[in-house]
């Protein structure tokens, strides 16, 4: 058994309820019921055990988890702990009302997503007419005071629309734009065939990052999160499994990553039955894959082996079906036919071949957003 570390960030999905049915949720294919949410009493044990963990950022997530009413209640909660807050948004169902009562209670910043440069790429990747709805959401954050922090998933489908993104999002008055290539787990995994871009796209599109960086410098912070697929090394994910933070489902199932719910041969523990501590230093689904005695080769003889844990563990197990397997992204991979096999097919294949998406399926209109 390797010794725990002191995790640093807790992300709490707070919800699953969404208005949105994006094409790459990171959400499970099995969404939790409203029903099953955790009450606002569990939350406010969860935050206090966190913080007595050793947490510092606490990252309120979703679905959408301005639909729930008691998100001031969790955020003055995180003040009192000495937790820093962030609220990661679609901007749905933000009104200049509730981004004050959010500041008041000690929300320390917001992360909108947008999904393009404009309504038509809302409605094709979230099924959404909202792309109004994201400009006015981008001012009322802005306006509160916050300083504004914009996401955006780059695919097949946008990544031709780079500059045009990024003038949106300064245009909107971004102080930091996170460039985040598509995953190809969960939803994304499914829609794979239509998301991936070739590398004729990404190659245009390294070039585009690198010049707005150059010449937006200090004013916004471009972040490129790199197509893994495309690289000869996988990312090393979460910074190693169990290892600096851990998510907390809508329904109290703690999980070492937001994806991890898609393993379906670990058994993860549930807020409900342990403690966070325990589930933390000591829940076997946590120590399975922590530190690097459990790698197999050609992990375990590896020098990268302390710098990218062997890669990712969820996407270990949805390429192979084993998620103690070498990330099939690695070059040294016995799998890695699997990441070649798909990318030739993205780069051969007629750009115009249509796709059918599958979207997230409806969930509950999130009252109105
Ligand atoms: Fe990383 Fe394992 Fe590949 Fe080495 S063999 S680069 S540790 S994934
Ligand atoms: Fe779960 Fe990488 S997404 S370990």
């Amino acid at each position: 058994m390797t010794a725990a570390p002191q995790p640093f960030g807790l992300l709490a999905e707070v919800t699953h309820q969404c208005p949105l049915h994006c094409v790459y949720c990171s959400n499970p294919l099995q969404l939790r019921d409203r029903n099953d949410e955790l009450s606002t009493g569990d939350w406010l044990r969860v935050l206090d055990e966190a913080a007595g963990l050793g947490v510092v950022q606490v990252h309120f997530s979703g679905g959408e988890p301005l639909v729930r009413a008691d998100l001031e209640t969790l955020v003055a909660e995180c003040r009192r702990l000495g937790l820093y807050t962030n609220l990661i948004t679609s901007g749905l169902g933000l009104t200049a009302r509730r981004a004050e009562s959010l500041v008041s209670a000690g929300l320390n910043s917001a992360q909108l997503s947008i999904q393009g440069d404009a309504a038509e790429s809302t409605d094709l990747v979230a099924a959404s007419k909202r792309f109004d709805k994201k400009e006015e959401a981008a001012r009322i954050i802005r306006g509160s005071g916050l300083p504004l922090n914009m996401n955006v998933v780059l695919h097949r489908l946008n990544l031709s629309r780079l500059d045009a993104i990024i003038d949106v999002c300064v245009g909107w008055g971004a102080e930091r734009l996170e460039l985040a290539n598509a995953q190809y787990y969960g939803w994304a995994l499914r829609n794979r065939e239509a998301l991936m871009p070739t590398k004729d796209q990404l190659d245009e599109a390294v070039e585009v990052y690198r010049r707005r960086k150059a010449e937006l410098g200090q004013r916004v912070e471009l972040l490129w999160i790199l197509p893994d697929y495309y690289e000869p090394y996988p990312k090393p994910c979460m910074g190693g499994w169990a290892r600096t933070a851990l998510t907390v489902a809508p329904d109290g199932v703690v999980y070492p990553c937001p994806v991890a719910a898609e393993i379906t041969t670990m058994e993860f523990s549930s807020v409900h039955d342990h403690d966070l501590a325990w589930i933390w230093a000591e829940s076997p689904a946590f120590e399975a894959f922590r530190g690097t005695d459990w790698m197999p080769d050609p992990c375990r003889s590896c020098p990268r082996k302390e710098t990218d844990f062997g890669g990712c563990r969820c996407q270990a197990f949805a390429l192979t079906g084993d998620a103690g397997r070498t990330d099939p992204v690695c070059v040294h991979s016995p799998d890695h036919h699997l990441i070649t096999d798909a990318l030739a097919r993205a780069n051969q294949r007629d750009a115009a071949v249509d796709h059918t998406l599958v979207y997230r399926r409806p969930t509950v209109a999130a009252r109105g957003l």
